[in-house]
């Protein structure tokens, strides 16, 4: 079985290698096959922070697979203006369809939803948490580009200390063979302790640097991320916006093959014109993330085995 007994997904540590390639699996047989099979199941999309890729991909992912979507928002539309727990709107919505996609500001809160739901919760972005299925569509994004996900330099740059989508990613590459990570950052940014106790015990080697030229030279992927003004302290966020951005240049510095991804949206980190650079994939990524979620979905709701 792919997930845990009770089908939440809250954190990528959930899976193991063949739960991986079983979803992958399924991921790819989907794009070649039309499937209907979440025909009368009941989607609920909760996102308490902004959204435009994971909240439009599962409801698309939802609607071509046969199912149906219902969303709640935040702020003033929903009873959360009122002083609604999140534990109680969950215990309501839950009622009203099969599983849940929740994002929420606060990291630990797809962990407490799943505490009090009877239908299964998967976290679309908890805070500085996790951001798992971001994970597995950059994972299933690599797979397909590279064509495999042992033997692989992945250098992750820029906002390391707030990246749910890294930490998850981080969680994932421990489960495979001969992965080095080269972690790109300013000093005050570098990746948290959690992480790299976890990277040593999973046998990631990994470096940390400030030298995205060099990284981009060697890596068989570049990560970029954005500096994330929503988490990172004014200070931070002042000294290091406009730092690591990937030119042109510098794309055309890279190995042959090599992939350039980023779980968008970008704020200017990756300019322009390397958009028709043979290593940019970040767009391709998207129609990844549909697939995957699409996998995601049927095997939680059919129970796929
Ligand atoms: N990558 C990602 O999570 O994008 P959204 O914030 O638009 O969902």
């Amino acid at each position: 079985m792919i997930l845990n007994s009770m089908h939440h997904l809250t954190r990528t540590q959930q899976f193991t290698r063949s739960s991986l390639d079983q979803l992958f699996a399924l991921a790819s047989k989907l794009e070649k096959e039309p499937d209907n099979s979440l025909k009368g199941k009941i989607l609920a999309a909760l996102f308490f922070e902004p959204s435009t890729r994971t909240r439009l991909s599962f409801s698309s992912a939802m609607l071509r697979l046969g199912g149906s979507v219902i969303t709640m928002e935040s702020g003033q539309a929903s009873s959360q203006a009122k002083g609604e727990t999140l534990e109680d709107s969950i215990r309501v919505v839950s009622n009203y369809c099969d599983a849940i996609v929740m994002r929420h500001p606060e990291e630990g809160a797809a962990d407490r939803a799943a505490k009090v739901s009877k239908i299964p919760i998967i976290n679309a972005g908890d805070g500085t948490g996790q951001h798992p299925t971001q994970a597995l569509l950059d994972l299933y994004t690599i797979q397909r580009e590279l064509g495999r996900t042992d033997g692989i330099n992945i250098a992750i740059v820029g906002n390391l200390k707030y990246y749910r989508a890294a930490r998850s990613l981080s969680y994932l590459l421990g489960k495979f063979n001969d992965i080095h990570l080269t972690l790109v950052s300013a000093p005050e940014l570098r990746i948290r302790d959690d992480i790299k106790a976890y990277l040593r015990k999973h046998k990631v080697t990994f470096e940390e640097t400030d030298n995205m030229q060099a990284a981009m030279k060697t890596a068989d992927v570049i990560y970029q991320t954005r500096m994330q003004k929503e988490w990172m302290s004014p200070e931070e966020f002042k000294k290091n916006a406009g730092t690591y951005i990937i030119t042109r240049k510098l794309a055309d510095s890279m190995k042959k093959g090599a992939i350039i991804i980023h779980p968008l949206p970008r704020i200017g980190e990756i300019t322009d014109d390397v958009d028709t650079s043979p290593h940019a994939v970040y767009f391709k990524q998207v129609r990844y993330g549909l697939l995957v979620r699409m996998a995601l979905l049927k095997t939680i709701l059919t129970k796929w085995k």
